[in-house]
């Protein structure tokens, strides 16, 4: 395991510092957050994902998501027709999810910090592709154990319209563009809002191609 560092950004000097834009109350979108550590984040990605591939997986009413998805730390969550909830295997291997990569947990507590959430240990890293076309329609992350701890979300590649909604449904959304390296991160009060994608417009990014990638770490357990 490679040492634990908190120094995250010590080697590099952005051109300018990351800009915070407050969405809600306790909510904020961390503009270019992830950037300095993008070479680092990609290839601990791959790693997961050898281990972990993606997969369409199929909601408790049988369609099956336009997002492929994966997981690694301790819980990963997971939908098939009896549910969605979080598991401590991948069903596709029956093994455990692959560890948390340590950059991983340290950008995502780093970008919790700048929100306002200390000591965020993240025990779930769902992992979501959308190629052109894929979308994520407006939902409540509620599946986890509690809600005390934020979700801290990164986005990478294509650039997306993240829907930033309400505590009901049909609440008026926000409309906020996001990408490569922008961080989001709601908690607190705002922890239970919904949120969701537009379709990916089509394009390529020059280091992910024709897809984006999000992360979002999450306290399930
Ligand atoms: C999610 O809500 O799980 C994904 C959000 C995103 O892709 O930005
Ligand atoms: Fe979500």
């Amino acid at each position: 395991m490679q040492p634990h560092t908190f120094d995250l950004f010590a080697d590099h000097q952005p051109a300018q510092q990351p800009r915070a834009e407050q969405i809600g109350e306790q909510s904020w979108v961390l503009r270019g957050f992830a950037l300095p550590l993008t070479d680092r984040l990609l290839p601990a990605l791959d790693a997961v994902l050898v281990a972990a591939p993606l997969r369409h997986m199929v909601t408790p009413g049988g369609f099956s998501m336009s997002v492929g998805t994966s997981s690694c730390g301790q819980l990963g969550w997971i939908t098939d027709r009896s549910g969605y909830r979080y598991s401590r295997v991948d069903p596709l291997s029956g093994l455990p999810w692959p560890e948390l990569p340590p950059v991983f947990a340290d950008l995502a507590e780093a970008a919790a910090q700048e929100a306002g959430f200390s000591d965020f240990k993240a025990d779930s890293c769902l992992i979501n592709r959308y190629i052109p076309g894929a979308k994520m329609s407006l939902h409540q992350d509620k599946d986890e154990n509690a809600y005390a701890a934020p979700i801290v979300s990164l986005s990478l590649g294509l650039p997306a319209m993240f829907l930033f909604g309400g505590f009901a449904r049909g609440d008026k959304s926000q409309r906020i563009p996001l990408l490569h390296g922008d961080m989001v991160v709601w908690g607190g009060v705002d922890r239970l809002r919904f949120h969701g994608v537009l379709p990916i417009k089509q394009g390529r990014h020059p280091q992910l191609g024709e897809q984006r990638i999000n992360l979002t770490f999450r306290v399930a357990g």
